[in-house]
């Protein structure tokens, strides 16, 4: 029996519900396998280990992470430290020292998700974005000046490699050669961004020479947004930038109902490091503590966990349960204009998973 080691990091605000959760999904779906089971480790980094020690997570917290096989993330965001330095003091020091450069964002209209677009079903909006994690818009590099005289100067310069352009650019034309519309979209800004995107445009069209099934077509990122509201049927894969598609997960997840069902993978396709799972919404801190978080982005992102560990079974399995459970408007929580809370959803997927019924349906699906 094969035993992953998972790193658990609650974080911050609502995380620190709904990785719990995820953890409870991820324990039942275990308990029904002869085939593999995990092992877990909670660190308690985020806004109150800043309190107490002045830093997000240890000198050497990488160290404890680097032999998991893979992280399961909640949020770092905390009302009383700058949002700069929870987001650089963990999430991105991860991202970063894992070289998770490709983070991978699907989005789709969940059975019994009311989305807001009048004249779209679910079949018309199913996407995945991926998003560049490594460089970009958040490379960190710039710098401040005078500070607090007239002549002040802050930069924030978007760096792009030709390394970083074109790993991202490949992952995305393998991914979208691996769905079955084989259709991507390269998300550009080359004609403000006159150097990095050139450059980003050209690699683009380099990279698709290697994947010739694949129908590809470039979009600027503000004329993306609105054909992703107007034309969702004509989107499949989409890549664009760190923070352009930080921006366009956001609306995708609008879109698709709420950011509470939105999941992520935070990937290091090399393996070389563990990949990092999480839900895309922050720590919410108008609901933290209350029992009212949405897990479902969470085990989404625990489906995609199982994806990476090879365990594919398990992750049908929890999507399984997910959506029967999504379906039903009682078990929604206040995101979704119900009244459940985290624990009476988490309840439901669990008992999903110990039936014999649901392993059935997830079967023949
Ligand atoms: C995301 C989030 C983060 C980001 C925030 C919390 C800094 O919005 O994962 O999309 O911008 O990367
Ligand atoms: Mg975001």
């Amino acid at each position: 029996m094969k035993t992953y080691r998972i790193a658990t990091i609650p974080g911050d605000g609502i995380g620190k519900e709904v990785v719990p959760a995820g953890q409870r999904v991820l324990e039942a779906i275990a308990a029904r396998s002869d085939a593999f089971g995990f092992e877990f480790e909670s660190f308690d980094w985020g806004g109150d280990y800043y309190r107490e020690h002045g830093v997000m997570m240890p000198a050497d917290g990488l160290d404890a992470l680097r032999d998991k096989d893979a992280i399961l993330f909640g949020s770092a965001g905390d009302p009383h430290i700058p949002d700069h330095v929870t987001l650089w003091g963990l999430r991105l020091k991860i991202c970063q020292g894992f070289d998770q450069y490709a983070n991978v964002r699907p989005t789709r209209i969940l059975p019994g998700i009311d989305a807001p677009l009048k004249r779209c079903t679910p079949q018309d909006l199913d996407w995945v974005i991926v998003r560049e994690n490594s460089e970009g818009e958040y490379a960190g590099v710039g710098g401040r000046a005078h500070q607090g005289h007239p002549i002040e100067v802050a930069t924030d310069v978007s760096m792009m490699t030709r390394a970083g352009v074109e790993r991202i650019l490949r992952f995305a034309f393998r991914l979208a050669q691996s769905r079955p519309r084989k259709l991507l979209t390269v998300i550009t800004k080359s004609n403000a961004q006159r150097h990095a995107m050139v450059m980003w445009d050209e690699i683009a069209l380099q990279i698709s020479k290697e994947f010739p099934d694949v129908h590809w077509d470039k979009e600027l990122v503000d004329a993306a947004t609105a054909r992703m509201v107007n034309r969702p049927a004509t989107l499949d894969t989409i890549v664009a930038t760190n923070l352009h598609a930080d921006i366009l997960s956001d609306l995708a997840a609008a879109l698709a109902g709420s950011l509470g069902i939105a999941p992520t993978a935070n990937l290091d396709p090399e393996r070389r490091y563990p990949s990092m799972f999480e839900p895309i919404h922050g720590s919410a801190f108008d609901i933290m503590g209350k029992g009212l978080a949405n897990p479902v982005g969470t085990f989404w992102s625990a489906v995609m966990m199982l994806d990476h560990l090879g365990e594919h079974d398990a992750a049908r399995r929890l999507m399984a349960a997910i959506e029967r459970v999504t379906a039903d408007a009682s078990l929604h929580t206040g995101d979704l204009g119900g009244n459940a809370t985290t624990v009476q959803v988490t309840d439901a997927v669990c008992a999903l998973l110990a039936s014999p019924a649901n392993v059935a349906t997830a079967q023949a699906a």
